[in-house]
């Protein structure tokens, strides 16, 4: 499959987890692809395996400087900018509401919000002077629905499900499309800090507990959330836009 020939994708959060599986996929569907990321050895191993079609750009998505950086990168290398994978994301702590600390509160507000609202500040306007493009906003469960002990989480993916709706309708004019994927939980380093952070003595149990409870059974595997992905970056999703799109086995449904 060649879906992304002659294709420029920036990955956030391209070092690891969801946004690595994603770039593996991009890539041996014919993009070059930027990843972003704050961990250089993570990044420059995969870029290493992956070779040329690859770059990484070591960057804060949280800063409009270091993402105006890593579209300057993107460009200089590659002349222009196709897709955007806006997937950087933290957990933050767990703690119920009245507890939850102010700080790391707009911590998970920076990354997670501020971070996709950078992103989109320097994508949609290049794009709409390209022609066109695709963005995805790797948004969760917890963008349409609470979670006990997890405020600034929640309210950080809900938030950016705001912001696609508005991108959306604005970039409709200028063929720029953007969507959010909205995944359960998955299978990374993410879930294994939630874990630990919802019962330190037995995380093993939480994952369990939470596999259970989702209808399939089981958690996502990070493949599988990059299929969807790759979807809405291809354009195989031509009429999709402002639209959120759970990969979740059902849980978002009951
Ligand atoms: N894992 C899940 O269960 C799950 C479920 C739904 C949604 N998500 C979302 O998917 C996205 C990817 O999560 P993941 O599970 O792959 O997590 P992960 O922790 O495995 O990977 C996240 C990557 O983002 C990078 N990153 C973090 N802060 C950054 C910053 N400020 N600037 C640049 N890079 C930064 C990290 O270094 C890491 O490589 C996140 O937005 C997350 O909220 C994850």
């Amino acid at each position: 499959m060649s879906r992304f020939e002659n294709k420029v994708a920036i990955v956030t959060g391209g070092a690891a987890g969801i946004g690595a599986a994603a770039v593996r996929r991009l890539i041996d569907e014919g993009a070059q692809v930027m990843l972003v990321d704050l961990d250089e050895p993570a990044l420059e191993t995969l870029c290493t395996e992956l070779g040329p079609a690859s770059r990484y750009c070591v960057a804060d998505v949280s800063s409009v400087e270091e993402t105006k950086k890593y579209f300057q990168q993107t460009v200089d290398a590659w002349g222009q900018v196709d897709v955007l994978l806006a997937n950087a994301g933290i957990e933050g702590v767990v703690a119920p509401l009245h507890e939850y600390p102010a700080d790391m509160f707009h911590k998970v507000m920076q990354v997670n919000v501020e971070g996709v609202w950078n992103g989109l500040q320097q994508a949609m306007p290049l794009m709409a002077a390209n022609g066109g493009g695709s963005i995805v906003i790797t948004s969760s469960v917890a963008g349409l629905q609470g979670a006990p002990g997890m405020a600034a989480y929640v309210t950080s993916k809900h938030a950016v499900v705001g912001l696609m709706r508005t991108a959306a309708l604005e970039g409709a004019a200028h063929k720029v499309r953007v969507n959010t994927v909205n995944p359960a939980p998955v299978e990374t380093r993410m879930m294994r800090s939630l874990e630990q952070g919802m019962n330190p003595d037995d995380p093993t149990r939480v994952h369990d507990q939470m596999a259970a409870a989702i209808p399939f059974g089981r958690y996502a595997s990070a493949a599988e959330i990059a299929s969807m992905l790759l979807y809405l970056a291809s354009d195989d999703s031509s009429y999709c836009t402002g639209g959120t799109y759970t990969v979740d086995g059902a849980m978002s449904t009951g």
